[in-house]
């Protein structure tokens, strides 16, 4: 990890106390809108049988969501610890503990140890990130059919409001950045490793990628 960021720089951020709060409004409301359109498409495509390799997943809402639609089997790699009580309780009250697999690792640096999956999942987790290309080029080595991933627009207002936020961040020396890592770069690093983009949504606030991988002719 590089000097802007550190392991308790991540647990501040994201804190046991604001995991179980994200528990509590994925209990209430269920997914977000950004997770949403990630698990419908994933839906419409079909996820019956497939094996789930999420990066970054925090609680675990989107592997629940894949689960219950019919993937086999998922494994959740998350780099900060404090979302491991409450993702394994959301799991057992679902029925579905012994269909996951949780680890508590940095995926790019430690991504060797994991095996690749059908469908990869990142969330909201390569603007967290300082390298992006590591990050990024790893999770698409793993993506056997598909990878997904959301991340900022590259926009005047994304911009504003990143600085802002992380001149905060700087001022309270929380050894924590939120990155910007321009969208084309997240793609054409994904491309490089033999996947195809076939979506590309884009909100107010977030990009939802999909990209397939090309099969050898
Ligand atoms: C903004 S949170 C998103 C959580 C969840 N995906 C969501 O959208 O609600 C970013 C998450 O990515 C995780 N993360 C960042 N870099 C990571 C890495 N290299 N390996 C594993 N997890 C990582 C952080 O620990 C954090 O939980």
């Amino acid at each position: 990890m590089s000097d802007c960021c550190s392991p308790k720089g991540y647990r501040w951020v994201f804190s046991e106390r604001s995991a179980r709060a994200e528990a509590k409004r994925y209990r209430r409301k269920g997914l977000d809108a950004t997770s949403r359109r990630i698990v419908d498409y994933l839906k419409a495509q079909g996820v019956a049988g497939r094996t789930v390799l999420e990066v970054g997943g925090g609680i675990g809402a989107i592997q629940l969501e894949l689960l219950k639609a019919g993937a086999a089997r998922a494994v959740s790699i998350e780099l900060t610890p404090t979302y491991e009580d409450i993702a394994r309780q959301l799991l057992e009250e679902a029925g579905l503990a012994d269909r996951v697999e949780r680890k508590v690792m940095d995926f790019a640096q430690a991504a060797a140890q994991v095996d690749s999956a059908d469908v990869v999942v990142l969330n909201r987790v390569i603007c967290c990130y300082p390298d992006m290309p590591r990050l990024a080029g790893a999770a698409a080595e793993h993506a056997r059919e598909v990878l997904l991933m959301s991340f900022p627009r590259r926009t005047w207002w994304t911009a504003a409001a990143l600085w802002l936020a992380n001149s905060l961040l700087f001022l309270m020396r929380r050894e924590f950045h939120i990155f910007l890592h321009p969208p084309e770069r997240i793609i054409a690093t994904s491309e490089s490793r033999g996947l195809r983009e076939v979506l590309d949504q884009k909100g107010v606030l977030w990009i939802v990628a999909a990209l397939r991988r090309v099969s050898a002719a």
